[in-house]
């Protein structure tokens, strides 16, 4: 049998769970494995160190290797060795989402000048199969809508606040124990991480080229105990979603930040480091995808599989797949933030004043916001209180506005939390 030769550039936690479960098929052969410190104990069994370099340069200018495997991650130095792979005649296979939402663009254009293709069902919710179902069984459909949980140490966080009553820093800290959260969290915990898989997903789904740098992103640092239970206690659960929607006029708005989800929502129940994705598209309907985001085991599965139909095809054709081939070469006109239309989760913090409550009705009416809930739970010992509205849809910069006039008034005393809410 004719074998398909591979180079794997990362051998962390995802490159040694490629290396292991490929060990189960013999039509494809590992020549060469880069690393950063060639002089690190790998934790696999029977290891042939002979395979190890720690120049990625030698695998991607290697004639005898067709396929290379980066799961190094990063931009610098992985962006230009990946072109010079590309320059070679070599397909991509890759789990780098950072690369793929900020460098992709310049990564498919180049592949689709040479003829070659970049695969990379691994670098959006890990073991979930999602960018092979887009881009193949679904392209019969016009995807107008993704929500998701696409970050599983942020879900974990999340979980751990509302299940066992914790402090985001304690979670946190319980995150980074279990290893769900790495020493440095902000890619995660900032939303970065979700906002680059929403933007590779986005521009997937709704054809067009998604700017990273235009998606509003918020992370789940600002979410307090408070803002838990009051949710809890109004029939939510906060969590942190990424979304992309097709508006009526053809403008796409992409963005990641908590929100509050009614606990009957199917997003509500993805619990713990889960990820879970829910697509409407015509004529399909809504369609949800849950599973692992992330591990050595569940994110091989989808490398792996990536590299078997990249070997099945070629040995076939010869040819690149045509429909892994990039075919978004307009970009999307994305809208601000301050133009959407959201429903709101608003905490303040008040004096005990009379006509508090008033001032709130008078300042959110000024503003074309109409109040659904307003609750307070009595006064704190500090004579302060802590009032929770939920708004009907509004619009953003109208609530930015109204947020704005409130904590000019002397019964104000501070804005605790402003969340959008999914119904
Ligand atoms: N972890 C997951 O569950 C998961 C899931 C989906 C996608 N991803 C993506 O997969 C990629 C890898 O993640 P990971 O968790 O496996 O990372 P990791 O455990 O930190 O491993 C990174 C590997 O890359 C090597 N490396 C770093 N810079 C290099 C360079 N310049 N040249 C050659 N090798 C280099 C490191 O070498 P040393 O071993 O010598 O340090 C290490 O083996 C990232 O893009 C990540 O976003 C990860």
């Amino acid at each position: 049998m004719k074998s398909l030769n591979i180079g794997i550039i990362g051998f962390g936690t995802v490159g040694c769970g490629v290396f292991e479960t490929l060990k189960s098929f013999n039509e494809i052969t590992v020549k060469k494995i880069a690393v950063k410190n060639i002089n690190k104990k790998r934790n696999i069994e029977n290891f042939d160190n002979s395979l190890l370099t720690d120049n990625p340069y030698e695998i991607v200018n290697n004639p005898d290797i067709d396929v290379i495997v980066e799961v190094a991650g990063g931009i610098n130095p992985i962006f230009d060795v990946l072109k010079t792979a590309i320059n070679n005649g070599k397909h991509i296979v890759t789990a780098n989402k950072e690369l793929l939402a900020k460098k992709g663009s310049e990564l498919f254009s180049l592949a689709k000048e040479k003829n070659t293709v970049i695969l990379y069902e691994a670098a959006v919710a890990g073991g979930i199969p999602i960018i092979m179902p887009i881009k193949t069984i679904l392209c019969a459909n016009k995807i107008t809508k993704i929500a998701a949980i696409l970050n599983g140490t942020t879900n974990y966080i999340l979980t751990k606040m509302a299940e066992q009553e914790l402090s985001y820093e304690t979670a946190l800290k319980q995150a980074q124990e279990l290893g769900y959260a790495e020493t440095d969290p902000t890619g995660d915990v900032e939303g970065f991480d979700a906002s680059y898989k929403i933007s590779i997903l986005s521009t997937i789904s709704f054809n067009k080229r998604i700017d990273i740098n235009k998606i509003y992103r918020e992370g789940i640092t600002k979410i307090t105990p408070q803002d838990i239970k009051s949710a809890k206690e109004l029939g939510y659960k906060i969590k942190l979603i990424a979304m992309g929607r097709v508006l009526d006029d053809g403008k796409i708005d992409v963005r990641v930040h908590p929100m509050l989800v009614a606990k009957k929502h199917l997003l509500a129940k993805v619990n713990n480091a889960t990820n879970s994705i829910m697509l409407s598209g015509y004529p399909v309907g809504d369609l949800v995808f849950t599973g692992a985001g992330a591990g050595a085991e569940p994110t091989s599965s989808s490398v792996v599989g990536d590299l078997l139909v990249l070997a099945s095809e070629l040995e076939i054709t010869n040819s690149p797949l045509p429909q892994s081939i990039c075919t978004h070469n307009e970009t999307a006109e994305q809208i601000d933030i301050g133009d959407t239309y959201n429903d709101y989760y608003i905490s303040i913090t008040t004096s005990n004043n009379p006509g508090t409550i008033g001032i709130i009705g008078t300042i959110c009416g000024k503003n074309n916001i109409n109040i659904s809930t307003i609750m307070q739970k009595g006064i704190n010992k500090d004579n302060t209180a802590e009032i929770v509205v939920l708004t009907e849809t509004s619009k953003e910069s109208d609530v930015q506005n109204a947020l704005k006039e409130l904590i000019q008034s002397e019964s104000i005393k501070n804005i605790n939390n402003l969340l959008r809410v999914m119904n």
